[in-house]
């Protein structure tokens, strides 16, 4: 068996060489992090050779991979073959939509698809392990990471884990297009105080339970071969050196039997938290709590064996790490073919393969939310109207492509004009208007934001006086969301607000495409502009998909998996929040909870989308008032498609407990479903609750199933008010 393969090897390997196995160096290209002082191109080779490295990251290409497999399996003394990580968050070549859009389709089965797509370009390329899906649950749009989640809620992001977790591993992992996930940023990143990339968290144990971990714990059960830790500290923590998340809750109480690998140099990190005094105890305490493998650290390769000899860390946890490492190496069957995914043939056919293109088409028009669509703007009428398309991002063929798109090259994506001028012929004019940006810009770089050049507004006001209607084009850079990009404004950033202002004073009939990675605070947009399409940032096919929805070839079924603030200082604003001792002004005076130069309500809530279409909901039944706790509660509701054509929509079911031993969420997501409908067909949905999510985790961490009062709700966002309650008895 795999393990008494692992245990010979063990007993033959040196203490190095089993540390060897917890040392991940970066190539020497892409840097995904501060590049280090120490370690030269020399060093890490001479590393390689003396079998010190167990992965390397940031390397790519048949050609590439297969030297530095070659080294390791040749060279060194037990030749044990290398993982090469890598990452594929939203496509490898072909880049699909960034996760946060694909996560408003609410379709599982295309977000499996798009993991599938990057781990077939990926391995071709000579990957075997991607550092995705990030199952971050986050509430706050300023972080720049929402884009690479799945938003803020607990359930819809266990199951899009799932989904990616499958889609990137497949069904058979010694298959050579499948690779090894990582559930990455264990834990709390999405939490990070005011938004501030790798700042501390401080969160109670109830939405540590509740709100981050379930997301971990189904890509655990999903098999997920690997899980990262993260950059940031809970509750005094660095959570590298959080032995409670590590060791107690990830491996003992949830059986995870891959490795934990930690963030970029995370393990160095200990030392500037103040947890570490120097490398050495770094090294003893990330070890000690369970951080199996040093990305580019090089903290373990130098300290580890030495704190091993003298009996500060005992070596049962080194080969424990080096275990777990090997582990996941056999199960990608790289020590039958160590040059599995090394296939120059295959890379060509496979890279850019044109029915790739086609099915990110289809993810990304499926990850469009129609946000607002007054006086039926839209969809356009083909080869009818004279359309002006105006904004920095309307041209744009690298913005598209969204943060985290590491392989892919630059101005690959289909930009909106092109995907525009498929439909409008020469009915089209095109004017930038004014630009976001003032210099080309790189993952590593800082983006610079114009503020000052409006010299492109009278253009775009000339052509928007004579068009039909104008498709406005806004929103934020790739660049400005994803790793290290907070944001203190979620305003349309640089002079685009300016402009559309500006535009709106001589053509009201304005569509605003959003481009952007997060959610953003618009409400002027909001009350003037008659429609808004949220098109985040869909990747390679971006233009197409934007055109097929606004021309109706696509009619919109998105929905918002992250609510839209009004304004910053509402931040976190998020839907599942808890009713607080005072929630409404029943007194008609000031003392309730509540601003008072804002309404509580958000400007676009959680599951909120339109369609060219109506839906509406009737037949709302429960099969019974009174359950106990081991029973299944049936709901069902019937939809009808009431509008003008066939369309898709995400019915969703949540739940409220109304008294328990700790306060509940107003409301929670328990289900949800696509449905698609003909013009005026009725379907009947059916759902099932039973304890698993009626109950909640208490602030001892233990899962608890209350008897009680609840209410069930269903409809078309979060803010549906149909509902039916039950009692739940012992
Ligand atoms: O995978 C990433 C991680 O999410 C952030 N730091 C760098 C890692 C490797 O590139």
């Amino acid at each position: 068996s795999t393990e008494h393969k692992i245990d010979s090897l063990l007993s033959i390997m040196t203490i190095e060489e089993k540390v060897g196995q917890m040392n991940q160096l970066n190539g020497f290209w892409d840097a995904t992090g501060p590049v280090p002082k120490e370690g030269s191109a020399e060093t890490k080779y001479e590393d390689l050779k003396n079998g010190w490295v167990g992965a390397m990251l940031n390397v790519r290409g048949v050609k590439q991979v297969k030297a530095l497999q070659k080294v390791a399996v040749e060279q060194t003394r037990l030749g044990i073959p290398l993982l090469f990580g890598y990452d594929v968050i939203h496509g490898y070549k072909t880049i699909s939509p960034i996760p946060l859009a694909e996560a408003s389709s609410w379709d599982l089965e295309i977000i499996e698809k798009s993991a599938s797509i990057a781990a077939a370009e990926a391995s071709s390329s000579g990957i075997n392990w991607t550092f995705a899906p990030m199952v971050d649950i986050s509430r706050d749009p300023r972080w720049g990471r929402v884009m690479e989640g799945a938003g803020e809620d607990p359930f819809l992001g266990s199951k899009i884990a799932i989904a990616r977790v499958n889609g990137f591993q497949g069904t058979n992992l010694k298959a050579t297009n499948t690779i090894a996930a990582c559930a990455k940023h264990f834990a709390a990143y999405g939490f990070v105080e005011s938004g501030k990339e790798y700042n501390s968290v401080d969160i109670g144990s109830s939405t540590l339970h509740n709100i981050v971990l379930p997301p971990f714990k189904a890509a655990v059960d999903t098999n997920v071969k690997t899980v990262m830790n993260s950059f940031n500290e809970l509750n005094g923590i660095p959570v590298t050196a959080s032995s409670y998340l590590q060791r107690d809750i990830l491996k003992d109480q949830w059986n995870f039997n891959g490795f934990v690998v930690s963030d970029w140099a995370s393990i160095n990190e200990l030392i500037n938290w103040g947890i570490a005094k120097n490398k050495k105890e770094a090294a003893e305490i990330a070890s000690k709590a369970g951080s199996d493998m040093d990305m580019e650290g090089s903290v373990y390769i130098k300290e580890l064996s030495e704190l091993v000899r003298n009996g500060i860390v005992p070596e049962s946890i080194v080969d424990d790490a080096a275990r777990r490492i090997l582990r996941v190496k056999f199960e990608l069957g790289l020590f039958d073919d160590p040059y599995k995914y090394c296939n120059l043939d295959n890379e060509k056919s496979t890279i850019y393969n044109p029915k790739y293109q086609e099915q990110v088409l289809d993810i990304a028009k499926k990850s469009i939310v129609l946000l607002k669509n007054e006086n039926s703007i839209l969809p356009l009428k083909k080869e009818k109207q004279h359309i002006a398309i105006i904004g920095p991002l309307a041209n744009d063929k690298n913005s598209p492509l969204g943060s985290w798109r590491l392989a892919s090259d630059d101005h690959s994506a289909v930009s909106v004009l092109e995907g525009m001028q498929e439909y409008t012929g020469n009915k089209l004019t095109f004017s930038k208007g004014v630009d976001l940006i003032t210099e080309p810009t790189r993952f590593i770089k800082e983006v610079k934001i114009n503020t000052i050049d409006t010299s492109g507004f009278s253009d775009a006001i000339e052509i928007a006086k004579i068009a039909d209607v104008v498709v406005m084009v806004l929103g934020e850079h790739g660049y400005q969301s994803g790793e290290a990009r907070s944001r203190t404004e979620l305003n349309l950033p640089g002079l685009q607000q300016k402009l559309l202002e500006a535009i709106f004073k001589v053509n009201q009939n304005i569509v605003l495409v959003l481009n952007n990675g997060r959610p953003l605070a618009i409400p002027w947009a909001a009350a003037n502009v008659p429609a808004i399409v949220e098109a985040w940032q869909l990747g390679s096919q971006t233009g197409n998909a934007v055109a097929q929805v606004l021309y109706g070839d696509y009619n919109p079924s998105g929905k918002l998996p992250i609510t839209f603030p009004r304004h910053v200082g509402q931040i976190p604003i998020y839907y599942n929040y808890k009713n607080t001792g005072r929630p409404s002004n029943n007194n008609n005076n000031v003392f309730w909870s509540h601003y008072i130069d804002s309404s509580n309500s958000p400007l676009y809530p959680f599951g909120y989308g339109l369609s060219y279409t109506t839906f509406e909901y009737s037949n709302f039944n429960i099969n019974g008032s009174t359950f106990k706790i081991n029973d299944t509660i049936k709901v069902s509701v019937d939809i009808t498609n009431t509008g003008i054509c066939k369309g898709k929509e995400v019915v969703q079911l949540y739940i409220r407990d109304m008294v328990g031993s700790i306060s509940r969420p107003v409301k929670e997501l328990k289900g949800f479903e696509l449905v698609d409908l003909k013009k005026g067909e009725t379907k009947t949905v059916h759902f099932t609750l039973d304890k698993t999510q009626l109950g909640y985790f208490n602030n001892d961490g233990a899962f608890v199933v209350e008897p009680g009062d609840f209410k069930v709700f269903v409809g078309g966002n979060s803010l549906t008010s149909l509902e039916i309650k039950f009692e739940l008895i012992d």
